[in-house]
């Protein structure tokens, strides 16, 4: 078997490539990324010692070196996590979000038709659906849900997951899509709610709360998400979406409380400032579908992942220090400094 795994140089992506690397060690694992701000191959730098594993650089969008690949390459399965995935930069610059998002997605289905890919796994998120109220605990996201989106980042991800919905009815591509609630674990980049705030806790910064924190996001360790995909790329039913979720929801101020707490840190570093523009307000998933069909669940609990993550970025100083420092300053400069 031999799998595309695009994007694999970012933070879901690396950390499907050593679970799929570990779990199929006869599979081939073939990553193409573009090394964005977000990707980097010292993240991969563990796979790249592996035989079975084979890095190559490009951009989702560019034609002639995807069909190249697949030309020479005859995978059986593509899973596509590449993307522009913050929602804050799409609120600044969304033109790039629509050409990886989109175009990237068609471009990729573009040659997994023509090529006879067995499966063209999309990687989507539960963002795709919107918010929910705050004040109502009972609803929850389901795959009936209408699509229904808030930021360009959101609205991108809809239009690709539209798109693949299209492929598969109109072409008849084999495509399964996963919506996933929000990910945490080793090798999310820090410009994220949850590394960001251990990066500042540990350099004495101010810790920059949206509003007055109380949004919700339902939070999944990464590594279940990864089973997840996996599941679904082997026994998820061609034409079909799967939401993945672990009911644990969590205001986005006892996410920064519980980190200042296992840091030891003075709660007087968090600093409220202005909501981001259209921000969603509650994220919550319904994962019955993938528990019935498909035995997932979830292994991590929240109080583990979150012990495991903070120690994650403790031992992996140099990893973050490095992109922190670099041209993230002028990110970080640029989005909070007047916020
Ligand atoms: P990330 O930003 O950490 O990584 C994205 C990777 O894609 C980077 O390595 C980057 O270099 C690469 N990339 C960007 N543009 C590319 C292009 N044009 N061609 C090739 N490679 C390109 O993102 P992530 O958090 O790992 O998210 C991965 C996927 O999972 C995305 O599709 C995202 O929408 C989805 N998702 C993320 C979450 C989450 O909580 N992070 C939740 C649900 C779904
Ligand atoms: P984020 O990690 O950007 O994920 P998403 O917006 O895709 O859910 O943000 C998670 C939540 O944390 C979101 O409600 C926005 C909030 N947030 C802050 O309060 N401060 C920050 O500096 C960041 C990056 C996010």
């Amino acid at each position: 078997m031999k799998i595309l795994v695009t994007g694999g140089a970012g933070f879901i992506g690396s950390n499907f490539v050593y679970y799929m690397l570990d779990k199929h060690p006869n599979y081939d694992i073939v990553c193409l990324d573009a090394l964005t701000y977000a990707g980097n191959l010292k993240t991969l730098d563990g796979a790249l010692k592996n035989p079975k594993f084979k890095f190559v650089k490009g951009d989702i969008a560019d034609r002639e070196l995807v069909f190249d690949l697949f030309e020479k390459e005859e995978f059986d399965i593509v899973v596509n996590f590449a993307a522009e995935s913050h929602v804050d930069r799409s609120i600044e610059d969304p033109g790039i979000f629509l050409k990886t998002n989109i175009l990237g997605t068609q471009t990729l289905m573009d040659a997994s038709r023509k090529y006879n890919v067995k499966r063209y796994h999309q990687v989507s998120t539960d963002e795709v659906y919107g918010d929910l109220p705050l004040d109502r605990p009972d609803l929850f996201f389901t795959e009936e849900t209408p699509i229904h989106t808030s930021s360009p980042y959101s609205a991108s991800k809809a239009s690709a997951d539209l798109l693949v919905q299209a492929y598969h009815r109109t072409f008849g591509l084999p495509i399964t899509i996963s919506r996933c609630s929000n990910n945490y674990g080793p090798y999310h980049f820090p410009e994220k709610l949850i590394p960001l705030m251990i990066a500042n806790a540990l350099n004495n910064k101010k810790l920059p709360v949206y509003g007055e924190g109380l949004n919700v996001r339902d939070w999944l360790y990464v590594e279940d998400h990864c089973k997840a995909i996996d599941m679904i790329i082997h026994d998820g039913k061609v034409g079909e979406v799967y939401n993945i979720g672990g009911h644990n929801e969590k205001t986005n101020i006892y996410i920064v409380r519980k980190i200042l707490e296992l840091l030891g840190k003075s709660e007087d570093l968090i600093t409220y400032v202005t909501d981001r523009k259209g921000h969603d307000l509650r994220y919550a998933i319904d994962p019955t579908k993938i528990k019935n069909d498909l035995g997932w669940e979830p292994d991590t609990m929240f109080d583990d992942g979150i012990v495991k993550t903070v120690n994650w970025y403790l031992e992996n100083k140099s990893w973050w220090e490095e992109i922190i420092s670099g041209e993230y300053q002028d990110y970080y400069e640029k989005m909070y400094s007047n916020r």
